[in-house]
């Protein structure tokens, strides 16, 4: 579309203030806001409008309608078929034996509430080394594909704001030992943000704000980036996915991995049972036969406070955000079932964005522009009020100390309702979840340290080692156990077996 157009489509779209400081641009300045504007969809924008922003009656609601709890599969401790994970576990092996899994973490969040300036993934969290999440992850990924015989590709989903720092960061630590053509980063789309009045925000007078499109983003940003189609072409067609803030996460879990196969399912999930009722985690509902989280801002208190005739809590699995995810499954939700390659008319549209990154030789692309063209993703925006830094009237800085407008998001978990099969198993929280959230507090660097030394004292002492514990299982000293020594009970056991001289446990001791 010619520029003059497009201002018009602005124009009529009741949009016009994007132009506002037109004449006051240069050339460059012109050409960058255009490129901002070709991002946009209008369409979408006033559909948005229509149904989160000016709606005042009975604000944009959850639909809480015939909600039950929904079917977890229990872990053998707590009354699970341990035949059945047994088999699980044997599935899940061979797929990893046979190449078919890919990693994949969500790392495009702001990370405001942890306060770290920085992609979170770079954010030290090991208890002696100060190891950044990612290189915790690396090293789980790199000893995975190790013990199943088949290097694994790990994709990473960065946003605008934090592509280059991540990538950077992994180029100067030679990509942790992984083959870093086997590391795949691609930015996320990104949604304009919009005042009250549903009016599109500029950032500075030659800029919209635009910010990250929420985790849900993903699906559509593998499906656009060419990771779905190098997944085709390695012949990965399973993706092990989590967030960037839990050190304690298995990377690759075998019988999580054989559940969802054995099922035939889309899209799986891990759940622990709530510490307490009002725990801040999303909830697994069944809703019309499938299954749905609701998160915990959307369940009424009293709901999260049910209990069954035994006292326990009804809606108790909580959501730690960890998936299988089904490749088709991941370019249905895209939007791109139809299509092997991704929409001609999306990557012409890239093409032509002055910020696009080429694609690199393996056709994979680092830069997802906001809006796929065609591709409407089935998965719905959420609301979120934001102070967004914006300009007044005169082109000049302004910094709410209030929410001042709308930022939209999608979520993963959304997914999960047009999933076929869609499984939900149980996991030790312990060995599974413990994140890195806020600076202090619950979900802090400090509970997350002590919880990965928990961890390392069961795997010393299931291996005959003798640790002094207190009473939550927390080491006396700190210890450390890095993930290519062992990345789980039984990994740790072997490799401690085979220890000529067996060392002490005392206060400093790293494995490695
Ligand atoms: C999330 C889940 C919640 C779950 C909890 C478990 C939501 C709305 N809620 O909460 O159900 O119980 O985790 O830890 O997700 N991210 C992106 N791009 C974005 C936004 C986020 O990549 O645009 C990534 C972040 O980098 C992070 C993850 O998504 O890895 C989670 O984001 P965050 O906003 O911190 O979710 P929570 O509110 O903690």
């Amino acid at each position: 579309m010619h520029t003059d157009q497009l201002i018009a489509s602005f124009r009529s779209a009741g949009q016009g203030q994007v132009f506002s400081f037109w004449e006051s641009l240069d050339a460059a300045g012109r050409a960058a806001l255009v490129a901002q504007a070709r991002e946009i969809d209008l369409a979408e924008v006033a559909r948005l409008n229509r149904t989160l922003v000016l709606k005042t009656a009975g604000v944009a609601g959850v639909d809480l309608s015939g909600l039950t709890p929904a079917p977890c599969t229990m872990l053998p401790e707590n009354g699970g078929d341990a035949a059945q994970w047994s088999a699980a576990r044997a599935a899940g092996e061979a797929a990893l034996r046979a190449g078919r899994v890919g990693v994949f973490t969500v790392a495009g969040g702001q990370g405001t509430r942890l306060g770290y300036d920085g992609p979170k993934g770079t954010f030290a969290v090991t208890p002696l080394k100060g190891k950044s999440l990612f290189q915790v992850f690396a090293e789980k990924i790199k000893a995975a594909g190790l013990r199943y015989g088949r290097p694994l590709h790990w994709f990473i989903m960065t946003s605008h704001a934090n592509h280059e720092q991540t990538e950077q960061f992994f180029a100067a630590h030679r990509y942790f030992g992984l083959d870093r053509a086997r590391v795949h980063c691609f930015r996320q789309g990104r949604m304009p943000a919009v005042d009250f009045a549903g009016k599109l925000l500029l950032e500075s007078p030659g800029s919209l704000a635009l910010s990250p499109d929420g985790h849900g983003g993903s699906l559509r940003a593998l499906h656009r980036s060419g990771a779905l189609d190098l997944m085709q072409s390695e012949g990965i067609d399973t993706l092990s996915y989590f967030q960037v803030d839990n050190p304690l996460i298995r990377c690759v879990d075998p019988a999580f991995i054989g559940f969802h196969l054995l099922a035939g399912s889309g899209m799986s999930s891990k759940m622990v049972p709530k510490a307490y009722a009002e725990e801040k985690v999303g909830h697994f509902c069944l809703q019309n036969g499938k299954v749905v989280v609701i998160e915990y801002s959307d369940m009424p208190l009293a709901m999260q406070r049910e209990t069954n005739p035994d006292g326990s809590l009804r809606y108790s699995a909580g959501s730690i955000a960890i998936h299988i995810i089904d490749r088709e499954f991941a370019r249905r939700m895209a939007g791109g079932a139809d299509a092997q390659k991704p929409e001609t008319g999306n990557l012409k549209a890239e093409d032509s964005d002055p910020n696009a990154s080429l694609p690199s030789s393996s056709g994979f692309r680092s830069q997802v522009s906001g809006f796929p063209a065609a591709a409407a993703a089935a998965l719905p925006f959420h609301r979120a009020d934001k102070k967004i830094a914006t300009v007044d009237a005169a082109g000049r800085p302004v910094k709410p100390d209030k929410p001042n407008g709308v930022k939209f998001e999608m979520f993963v978990f959304d997914a999960l309702p047009f999933a076929q099969n869609s499984v939900v198993i149980e996991t030790a929280r312990a060995d599974d979840f413990s994140p890195v959230k806020n600076a202090e507090g619950v979900d802090s660097p400090k509970t997350s340290k002590e919880d990965q030394m928990r961890q390392f004292a069961r795997w010393l002492l299931a291996a005959g080692a003798k640790v002094e514990v207190d009473a939550t299982g927390l080491p006396a000293g700190r210890v450390e156990v890095s993930p290519l020594f062992g990345y789980d009970a039984e990994t740790f056991a072997e490799r401690w077996s085979r220890l000529p001289a067996k060392p002490a446990v005392t206060e400093g001791l790293y494995l490695e």
